[in-house]
Parts: C-alpha cells; structure tokens; sequence
C-alpha cells in the first residue's frame, strides 16, 4: 500500500458516509458561528520545525531565483533551459512582485531589499505600458495586487503603499464600464473606452475580492470596497440562476447581468467543475469571509449553497486499488443544460470523471471551510480530495499528477462499489480506446500522441494532458491539511513530492515545466563534475512566476514551524500571498 491505510474507524466512516457526498444533502447553519481556531493547537514547547528539509527548499529556491536574478531580471520570467526571458504580464516584473513575499518569509533578507528597491521603479501606471499592453484583471491582481500587498503586509515598509495603491488604481479602472462589472482582458489606457466583458471565465471575475477588499482595509479607500459589495451582490444574485442551482458556471457573462430573463450572468455554459475556469471563484468565497466576514455575510452564504452542491454533483469516488479501504475522492466536471430533453423540466445531469491537478486546491478549501464555518465533516471532505492528489501524484512513472487525469468511476452507478477488480479495470481502459495503440480523439500532448493505457498504472485511464507546469495545488491542499491537523503524514507525503518534482524539474537556470510526467526518459546529467545517467522527464523551456510565489513558499512553510505565517493570522490568496487578517475584526 502506498498511502496510508486508515484507520478502522474511517473505513466504517468511509462506508456509511461515501455515498453521502453524493446523495446526502446535509443541513448547514448559515449565520455567525463560534470563534474557531483553524490550525490544530500545536504544543508550544515542541519546536516543529524540519530545518534541513526547509533548507532544502531554500537552496532550490535560491537556486531558480539566481537564475533569474542574472539572466532575466525584471522580466516577468526566465526561461530555465534557455537562461531566456519572458514577458506575460504587461511586463511589470511579474517573477520579481511574485517572489517578494517569499524572499522575506525564507529569511533572504539582503535579496528581498534588492527586489524591493527594483519593485520600486516598475512604473505600473505609465501610459506607454497601459497603452500597448492587454491587462490580464485575474493574474494581475493575484500576482502583482496580491505580491505588493503581501510584502507590505510582512515588512510593514511604508514605500510600498505608494506603488499599491498606483497598481490598485490602474487594476480598478477595469471596473469603469456601463454596467460597473469588468473588462477582464482590458487596455487599461485612460483614453479606451471600457466595456464588460461578454465571456469570461468564472474565475476571472469571482476572484478578485479579496485583493480589493484588503486594499480598501489598507488604504481606507472605500471605492475598493463599493466594487467588492457590487461584485458579491451580482454572485450572490445569480447564484441560483444556473443550470445547477449554487454553482456558477465555467463561463459567465459580465456584460449581461441584467437580462430578459433576470440574471443572464450565470447562464453562459452548463459546465461545472472545481479547475481551471473555475477554482478560486470557490476558495474566495471563505477567505473572503475570513478577512471581512465580520461585515459581510454574503460570501458565508454563498459557500454554504455552493459547498453543498459541489459535495452532490462535483466530487466522485474513482476506481483505483485500494479505493474501498481508502478515502479518496476527486473532483471531476459536470454538465446540465437548463432544461431536460424535449423542453422537459428534468435534466440530466452528466459527469465526466476528470480531474485537474488545479483541483487539487479543494482539499485545503474545504479544510479551511471546516474550521471556519465549524463544520467537522468538511474536514474529512478536504481529507478525501488531498488524498486523491496524493494519490496521483504517488502512482505516476515521474511521482507527479499529470494536469488532467481521467479516471474510471466507481463499477456500480452509486459508487458504492470500489472493489479493485483487476479484470473489470482492464476491460474498461481496453473499451476507453486506450491500449489498442490508435489515437484518442482530442487527446493532446506535447508530441501531438497520445500514450497507451495499458503502460499507465493501475487506477489511470487516460490522461489529456500529461504535463506538469510546476503547479502548487497539490502541496497547497497537503500544506492546509498538515496545519489543519497537526498530522505529521502530511509532511511525509509532502517531502516525497518535493522531491519527485525537484528530480525532474531542476534545470541549468532554475526548475522547468515537464511535457509528460507519465514519460520518463533515461538522461545523462552532470552533478558535482559527474556524470551520472538518471530517468528522467522531459523538460520545458517555461518556470511561472508561481514557482517562487506557491510552489516553493508551500514547501517551505510544510516544513516550518507552524507559526510561520499561521493560517489563524493570515489569509492567503490564491497566488498565495499572505494577507494579514487584522486582529479583532477577524471575519469569524
Ligand atoms: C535600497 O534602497 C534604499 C533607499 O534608496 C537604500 O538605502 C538601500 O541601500 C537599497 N538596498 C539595496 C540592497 O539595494
Ligand atoms: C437559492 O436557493 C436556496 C435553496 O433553495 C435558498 O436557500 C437561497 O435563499 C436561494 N438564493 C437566492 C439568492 O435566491
Ligand atoms: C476491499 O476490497 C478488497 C478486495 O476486493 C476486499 O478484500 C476488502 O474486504 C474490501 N474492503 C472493504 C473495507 O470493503
């Protein structure tokens, strides 16, 4: 067995309550709950940190961040193979502004004031860069907002305000349209006339309330806040509008909030899911109710609609071994159309049983939503999600989660029955078209073919996109259940992890992006003078700034001590930036 056996009192748990999750609409209190702690009550007298793991990732940190320093500073990336630079982001630096909050928590003090001092002269209202430059609203606010904020936040410097509040003017102007909702990919020139954006992913548009919110704490502004209350209230009014009432869908539409039919918003597809698109329009939801929950109760009441329906129709138990005596589940994706065949009022409601690496972020969202909303079974919820990651990434030939993985659902409809039955596995991947050596239609990879299940584990039927872009989810999830619970499991699972990934991914100039982590290749490297021949994935020439800002930070903090950055303290954005949750107006 490769993870951990639970407990008999969790495979009793597992039985009675699995199918829960999909049938089980359980009552939760809306309202005000009880102060509660979120991080387990580690004993003070233990001293938890694991120095030489957090070294470790120090020393790979330092390592990437060299690179950039010397070959691509104040580009929004380095490219690792190449020692090229990248530009994504407008151009704003987006490494440097992502990796600021890092620098401070690893201690780099001396680096952190250089990258200060450089963070200083990007001019992020000039003309000339807005003018020639498509502002991404979504990334720019978790990265550049969400970077400076964190790194006034932490080092309390009074020359960041200044900057904070320039960018924050110039992401706000996005909101300058007929309707007051934003243009998500915008020219953000003072001259442009700005509309809504007609389609826009979930994400982009329900995930920018926490930034703003913040900022409007900080600089006690409140036009920051008025465009929190208008974006909440467009949520929380559409929220049953949806082919699936609770849910938004992966798109919205941001120019038709108001329609013939009442709230168009909500209506722009019929798909649902917990990954891209989608993600963070969920987990803003409770943070946002931790940083301003003690004025607003809207975000608490859209979770607990929304918390209950992904529990129904978006999680499902997979077929992997051992599943029946493990708690594992994965978000995968659902779609409903408003009305069933035929005009009838019954749709059907389908589920493909993929998931998302970007998913794997759920499991620290309900865990988080579990202490906040004090609602223990979340936490076993969040448990079962990490879990399936963990999973993922413990089963792969390279030991990381693929981007997407399909996954055979449980043999009987009601998911009730996870016995591991290796003939029924074959039949099924043999009938998913894999195997037979022909190609499966739109499945893509970076050699344009696909590879047989039959060479994938046991548990994998097929998977889209076998790449790895150095994403953080998984960690983020193992880094959440470890404070969460106290349980040291989640530190081990989460070493093996940080070194699966730093084998495949260090690279001459800092860490790289892999094309398949279900390929692995036998490759001669160099180390310390010596060659030595490893099997290895394939590399690409990409490193986001979300290396320095998620990935690395949430190693590290794994393996600190727990009150570095204490979740009971700090809110972290979805870029993982720490906000400080000011003391005596916690929202819980
Ligand atoms: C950063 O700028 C400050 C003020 O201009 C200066 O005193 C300091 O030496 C600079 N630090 C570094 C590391 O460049
Ligand atoms: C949505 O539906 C739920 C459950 O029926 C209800 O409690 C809630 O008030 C509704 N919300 C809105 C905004 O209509
Ligand atoms: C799980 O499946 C195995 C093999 O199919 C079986 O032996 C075992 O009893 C099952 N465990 C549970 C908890 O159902």
């Amino acid at each position: 067995m490769l993870w951990r056996n639970v407990p008999s009192r969790r495979a009793i748990a597992a039985t009675l309550s699995v199918c829960a999750i999909v049938f089980l609409i359980h009552v939760v209190t809306v309202g005000p709950s009880a102060p509660t702690q979120i991080q387990h009550r580690f004993p003070s007298s233990r001293r938890l940190a694991q120095p030489e793991r957090q070294d470790a990732v120090k020393r790979e940190f330092l390592h990437a961040w060299t690179g950039y320093r010397d070959h691509a500073w104040m580009a929004d990336g380095l490219r690792p193979l190449s020692g090229g630079r990248k530009q994504q982001f407008c151009g704003w630096s987006a490494t440097l502004v992502d990796a600021l909050d890092s620098l401070i928590i690893m201690g780099l003090d001396d680096e952190f004031q250089e990258a200060l001092n450089a963070t200083l002269t990007v001019d992020f209202g000039g003309e000339d860069v807005v003018e020639n430059c498509d502002v991404n609203l979504f990334e720019s606010t978790i990265r550049y907002l969400g970077g400076l904020m964190a790194a006034y936040d932490l080092s309390n410097d009074e020359r960041i305000l200044p900057k904070l509040i320039e960018l924050g003017d110039v992401l706000h102007s996005a909101f300058a349209t007929p309707n007051g909702m934003p243009c998500t990919v915008c020219n953000l020139a003072t001259t442009t006339t700005k509309e809504a954006a007609e389609t826009a992913a979930l994400a982009d548009v329900g995930s920018l309330y926490l930034e703003f919110a913040r900022l409007a704490q900080v600089t006690g502004d409140e036009k920051y806040m008025r465009t929190v209350d208008m974006l909440s209230g467009v949520f929380a009014r559409s929220q049953n509008d949806s082919s699936i009432p609770g849910l938004w869908p992966e798109t919205v539409n941001p120019r038709l909030v108001d329609g013939p039919q009442g709230y168009d918003f909500a209506r722009r597809s019929s798909r649902y899911g917990l990954g891209a698109m989608s993600d963070s329009a969920y987990e803003y939801l409770v943070k946002t109710h931790l940083l301003i929950g003690h004025t607003r109760s809207v975000f608490g009441t859209m979770w607990h609609l929304a918390s209950r329906q992904i529990k129904r129709y978006l999680l499902f138990r997979a077929l992997i071994p051992g599943a029946n005596e493990t708690d594992v589940v994965f978000p995968g994706i659902a779609s409903r159309s408003l009305t069933g065949p035929g005009g009838s009022r019954s749709p059907q409601t389908l589920l493909e049983t993929r998931t998302e690496h970007l998913a794997c972020f759920a499991g620290g969202m309900f865990a988080m939503a579990s202490r906040i909303f004090n609602n223990p079974e979340d936490l076993y919820v969040g448990e079962q999600i990490t879990n399936g990651c963990v999973w993922a990434y413990q089963n792969s030939p390279s030991g990381i989660m693929p981007e997407t993985l399909t996954l055979l659902p449980c043999s009987i409809n009601d998911g009730r029955q996870c016995d591991w039955d290796d003939s029924y596995w074959a039949a099924e991947s043999r009938q998913s078209g894999a195997g037979s050596g022909t190609p499966e239609e739109d499945c893509i990879d970076a050699y344009g073919d696909c590879q047989p299940s039959s060479r994938f584990p046991p548990g994998f039927l097929q998977v889209k996109d076998p790449s790895y872009k150095l994403r953080p989810e998984a960690v983020e999830s193992v880094f959440v259940m470890w404070r969460v619970t106290g349980d040291e499991y989640w530190r081990e699972v989460g070493w093996d992890m940080f070194q699966s990934i730093i084998e495949h991914t260090r690279s001459p100039f800092g860490h790289a992006a892999l094309f398949s982590t279900m390929e692995v290749y036998q490759r001669d490297t160099y180390e310390r003078g010596l060659m030595v021949r490893k099997v290895l994935a394939r590399q690409m020439d990409d490193m986001e700034s979300f290396w320095f800002a998620e990935t690395l930070k949430y190693f590290y903090l794994l393996f600190s001590d727990p009150s570095l950055i204490s979740l009971d303290e700090w809110v972290l954005n979805t870029e993982a930036h720490p906000f400080r949750l000011t003391r005596g107006i916690r929202g819980f």
